[in-house]
């Protein structure tokens, strides 16, 4: 029996599979776990089911201790795991892709609805109590038909962005570091481009790209004067990809025509100067929100842990 240390709440199931199994120690505090108390609960752990919300870095890892064999992050994101340390220790560091493609492009779609109809003005107009009618003029937005989305990162989730942008009639640009299936590509009708094009064509532009030092605000000042002055930011990825100060003063002086953000730079604080806008769409991080998507990433995570543990290949190992 080995002992496995779940960082933060996760849906029964898993962690019934887990209990099996195994000694199950599982955070269930109403607030995340504090630093230090993560740091005293990992001691001796074999296993480590840990949240995006948690660093996972050499300090932890060491923490845990010589006998811990695997990080399974619940997540398809694992910028907060610091995965050389891992790999350095012999830790095997896994995540959950594929079970979120479907929510996350679903809310990657809301937010481009949101921001292109403008939707959440319209929902505070009315929250607000102030008077309103029918009007020829009264808050148009744009539509979506013959416009073009561009996709920066055309993995799973770009790609199932994609498959929605086709049902609303859009045209699709893509830019990917590694290209994809040339079928796929053809199915979706959708033309490779480079960021550049990509940012100059594109009536939005929607961020499917990992997190990481080769896309640290990947989108910034320069980039945003490169988009059309009626086209829309879309993130669903991670908030450090776009350069949030930037992104405000793109927004307020009209240099792009709105966005629609679900991840900000420095989570879960929201830029000051984003909150005062109108033009942008705020969500609180929900892509893989449902509990269909959690349970399964969660069941995910939980299948990669006891694999490692009973010494055969994870579904869904990152190193
Ligand atoms: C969510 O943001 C994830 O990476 O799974």
């Amino acid at each position: 029996m080995s002992r496995v240390v779940v960082t933060g709440r996760i849906p029964d199931a898993a962690i019934e599979k887990l209990r099996a199994e195994h000694e199950v120690d599982a955070w269930t505090g109403p607030e995340a776990i504090s630093r230090e108390e993560l740091l005293r609960r990992v001691a001796g752990a074999d296993a480590i089911v840990s949240l995006l919300t948690e660093r996972v870095d050499a300090e932890l890892l060491d923490a845990a201790g010589p006998q811990l064999k695997v990080v399974a992050n619940v997540a398809v994101g694992y910028d907060n795991i610091d995965v050389p340390a891992c790999t350095e220790r012999g830790i095997v560091a896994t995540n959950t892709p594929g079970v979120l493609t479907e929510a996350t492009a679903d809310i990657a779609f809301g937010l481009i609805l949101m921001a292109t109809r403008r939707l959440g003005e319209g929902e505070r107009l009315i929250r607000s109590g102030q008077p309103w009618k029918w009007g020829m003029f009264f808050l148009l937005g744009s539509s979506l038909q013959g416009k073009t989305l561009g996709i920066v990162g055309m993995g799973g989730i770009g790609q199932a962005t994609a498959r929605r942008a086709k049902a609303f009639g859009m045209d699709v640009v893509y830019q990917s570091r590694s290209g994809i299936d040339p079928k796929i590509a053809a199915e979706l009708d959708a033309q490779r481009v480079d960021l550049d094009e990509l940012l100059a064509v594109s009536d939005v532009v929607s961020l499917h790209c990992p997190y990481g030092p080769a896309t640290h605000h990947l989108i910034g000042a320069e980039q945003l004067a490169a988009m059309k002055n009626s086209a829309f930011l879309v993130n669903t990825a991670r908030g450090p990809i776009v350069d949030e100060d930037a992104l405000a003063a793109a927004l307020r002086e009209g240099a792009i025509a709105g966005a629609g953000l679900d991840v900000y730079e420095h989570e879960p604080r929201v830029h000051p100067g984003l909150l005062e806008l109108d033009n942008v769409a705020l969500l609180p991080h929900l892509g893989s929100a449902t509990v269909e998507t959690r349970t399964a990433m969660a069941m995910l995570a939980a299948d990669n842990a006891l694999a490692v543990l009973s010494g055969e290949q994870p579904p869904a190992a990152i190193s």
